[in-house]
């Protein structure tokens, strides 16, 4: 697939407030995250849904936001301390297609980012890994940016890892796919 990896400065134009309108975080992941649940954000960028994320997850949760680009993870802490979430968020700069961490995860935002990931393949199964049994995982792809069969061949390499699809939606702004570690 050809990948389309957005300059950081972009995400100042993805990171904009009418995103929150157009895609707002209760209905995308409201229902999913729980307070006290340790969650992914997956190529936060600059952190759009990282700090509803921490917000859901409550003090005794915890979101673990990683990104290629260390600027934006800056940006996102600067956020972060702004509305007082930062003891809530762990930023880590690294390829999400590598994930070097020891944590478990009750679940998994990619908001925009798989389609980046060179080999998307190696993203899902160190997600697999990653994640407690049952725990699910949100797939937000842009229609901008990938087409249907690519979308469809993400969900296919998803579930090759280990990833069962529970339902998936294309929205005017999103591909839609919730997915779930199968036991
Ligand atoms: C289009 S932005 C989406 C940001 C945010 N999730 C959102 O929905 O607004 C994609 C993000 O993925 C990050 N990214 C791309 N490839 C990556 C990789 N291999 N590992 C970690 N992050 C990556 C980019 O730096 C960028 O911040």
């Amino acid at each position: 697939m050809e990948q389309h990896c957005c300059p950081w400065w972009m995400n100042y134009l993805i990171g904009s407030p009418l995103r929150l309108v157009l895609q707002p975080p209760r209905k995308l992941f409201g229902q999913l995250v729980k307070p006290g649940m340790t969650v992914l954000d997956a190529g936060c960028g600059m952190g759009i849904f990282t700090m509803s994320l921490a917000a859901m997850a409550g003090p005794d949760g915890h979101v673990f936001a990683v990104d290629l680009v260390r600027k934006n993870l800056k940006i996102l802490e600067r956020k972060a301390r702004r509305k007082g979430l930062e003891q809530r968020i762990t930023t880590m700069a690294c390829d999400m297609g590598k994930l070097p961490l020891d944590f478990r995860f009750d679940f998994a935002l990619a908001a925009n980012s798989v389609h980046e990931v060179p080999e998307n393949q190696r993203f899902f199964r160190r997600l697999t890994e990653l994640l407690n049994p049952g725990a699910k995982f949100l797939l937000l792809e842009p229609p901008l940016h990938l087409s249907e069969e690519e979308f469809q061949r993400e969900l296919e390499l998803a579930a090759e890892a280990g990833l069962g699809l529970i339902e998936r939606s294309k929205e005017r702004s999103s591909f839609k796919a919730l997915l779930q570690k199968l036991n």
